[in-house]
């Protein structure tokens, strides 16, 4: 059977990261991402997540704790479009996923936006490593959705290939717009 969305999400990077890896969940939510990086980079590796609500951070600590995943694992209550100030200058990051819209079950007026979504993805390729992937997952059917979808689009569709493989997935038949996901792989 054809994975999902979040399956493949997981399948792309769970086959790059090793233990000792460094890795951005750029939309931490209630910590599906942030959890199942933690427990690919190891004690060894760092996640750093992201979230500008404080309901995701509390969520995300009590799971990490639940599954001792603490070690490796910085929760971050701050946008993503601040991202570099958490990283030193010549770390390399082997792995960043982000999961746009709005909490589920939450506030949806708090929503990812395009310039910032943007700016997260101009620092993380400034420090995205060989072969390192960025995957995005873009749910686009909320008010504000369709605006970073394009943001998205474009920007993908404009990263040199010499630079860049940039992947698009996506069920074609599928009603009330499933979830788009994109993956940027440094060369
Ligand atoms: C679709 S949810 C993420 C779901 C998450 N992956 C999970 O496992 O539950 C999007 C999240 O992005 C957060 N968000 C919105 N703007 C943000 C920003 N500028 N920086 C970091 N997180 C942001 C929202 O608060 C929300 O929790």
């Amino acid at each position: 059977m054809l994975q999902n969305a979040l399956q493949f999400s997981h399948a792309l990077l769970k086959e790059i990261l090793t233990d000792h890896d460094h890795a951005v969940d750029a939309t931490m939510g209630n910590g599906n991402d942030t959890l199942f990086l933690a427990k690919a980079v190891k004690p060894n590796g760092k996640v750093y997540a992201f979230d500008i609500q404080e309901q995701a951070l509390q969520k995300t600590k009590q799971r990490l704790i639940e599954q001792e995943l603490t070690e490796q694992t910085k929760l971050i209550f701050d946008g993503h479009e601040h991202l570099e100030n958490y990283l030193t200058k010549d770390e390399t990051i082997k792995a960043a996923i982000f999961n746009l819209g709005y909490l589920p079950k939450s506030d949806k007026t708090v929503i990812t936006l395009p310039n910032t979504t943007k700016q997260a993805l101009d620092t993380l390729l400034r420090h995205l490593s060989y072969k390192g992937r960025i995957v995005i997952v873009s749910y686009y059917g909320h008010a504000g959705g369709k605006e970073e979808l394009n943001m998205i689009e474009k920007y993908c569709q404009n990263l040199p290939q010499e630079s860049y493989n940039v992947l698009q997935y996506q069920f074609m038949n599928q009603k009330n717009q499933p979830p788009i996901l994109f993956c940027i792989e440094k060369k």
